[in-house]
């Protein structure tokens, strides 16, 4: 038995919960849950959204499942994703993306991964407002955080027998941040001679990523364009209900969907828990449960491929539960 911090979150996040909690039971994971409120509804009772007991609990059980949280846009505290993830140092956002079978979108050569710097850029929240009419907000950039993605963007190439890493910037504006993170990108790269190496802009990667998606194989990006192309990429692969993701760092490991909490389609039994549950199942391999995984992962698959059971948002006409049975019924 392996303990795991489970974060239910808010909006669709108990719903699609539930409904992996409940196919990892049935296919058998060892999994004791240590389960850890945070988001808007704890913050009438503990005073904040992310109280100390979940990043402690994380701390100790080095690995967590985490279903998207909501944060208030304007004024209000912090985003939990961000606090999360700069209090654990989780500097990597691993969010591969690859067509699956049976999911119709325009492409089906789509195979690609986004490595996106976690900690920093303009998520490093330093805003200010200068005036009524003015406020400034700093991007960060540095050579520490910039070099540690990339040599962990080169050492996810090697070890997943990928060919190709994409710098991704805007070092032609941004010619002191982007230009920054670009050179310590190119100096990790020539460690790397058996990868190829190539950098783009980020406009440029957008446009051709709608043309020419498998141009592309590992992207490595500094955290806000990560953020942009990950949505897109989602895109591409048939929407964000698919789309996992997992915060990795020295010392702990947070998978979660690249959605977010879903407000307009909370609690009608809509929500596709396939992003929740491809990320639950990186995660269990993670912890070397890789038996349990690939029995989860192949009935998925052949649920989709099916067609008879799927989400709305997938074109189908199932509810959750539906859905998630379906799964259930294939293990
Ligand atoms: P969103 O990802 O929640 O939703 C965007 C659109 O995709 C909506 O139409 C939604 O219905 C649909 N969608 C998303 N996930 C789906 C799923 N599993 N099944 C079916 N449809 C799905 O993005 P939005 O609306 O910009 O953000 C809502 C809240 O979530 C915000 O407070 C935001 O800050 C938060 N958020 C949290 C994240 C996290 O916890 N990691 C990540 C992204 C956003």
């Amino acid at each position: 038995m392996q303990t795991v911090t489970l974060i239910p979150g808010d909006g669709i996040g108990p719903e699609i919960t539930e409904s992996v909690t409940r196919i990892l039971k049935e296919a058998g994971a060892q999994i004791d849950w240590d389960i850890q409120n945070a988001g808007a509804d704890v913050i009438e009772k503990e005073g904040t959204p992310l109280p100390d007991r979940v990043i402690d609990s994380i701390k100790k059980n080095k690995v967590a499942l985490k279903a998207p949280v909501t944060t208030p846009i304007g004024k209000g505290f912090r985003s939990v994703n961000v606090q999360l993830r700069k209090a654990l140092d989780l500097y990597a956002n691993l969010r591969p993306c690859k067509n699956i079978d049976g999911i119709k979108t325009r492409f089906n050569n789509v195979d690609l991964v986004i490595v996106r710097e976690n900690t920093e850029d303009l998520y490093a929240g330093i805003e200010r407002q200068v005036d009524e009419d003015t406020a400034e907000s700093i991007k960060i950039i540095t050579r520490k955080a910039s070099l540690r993605i990339a040599e962990f963007a080169f050492e996810y190439a090697v070890k997943n027998n990928r060919k190709l890493v994409t710098a991704v910037s805007k070092a032609n504006i941004c010619k002191l941040s982007d230009g920054l993170f670009l050179n310590c990108v190119r100096e990790i790269s020539q460690k790397y001679p058996q990868i190829e190496y190539k950098e783009i802009l980020v406009d440029n990667l957008c446009m051709q990523l709608v043309q020419n998606p498998e141009k592309f194989d590992v992207l490595v990006l500094p955290n806000l364009y990560g953020d942009i192309v990950s949505d897109l990429c989602a895109g591409l692969i048939g929407g964000l209900g698919i789309a996992q993701g997992a915060n990795i760092g020295l010392n702990a490991a947070v998978f979660e969907p690249v959605h977010g909490s879903a407000p307009d389609i909370k609690g009608q039994n809509k929500a596709n828990p396939t992003a929740l549950l491809l990320s639950a199942i990186e995660m269990l391999r993670y912890i070397n449960q890789n038996t349990i995984a690939e029995k989860i992962e192949k009935s998925l698959l052949k649920t989709i491929k099916e067609g008879i059971y799927l989400t709305p948002d997938l074109g189908g006409t199932s509810t959750t539960v539906e859905y998630t049975t379906a799964i259930i019924n294939n293990l």
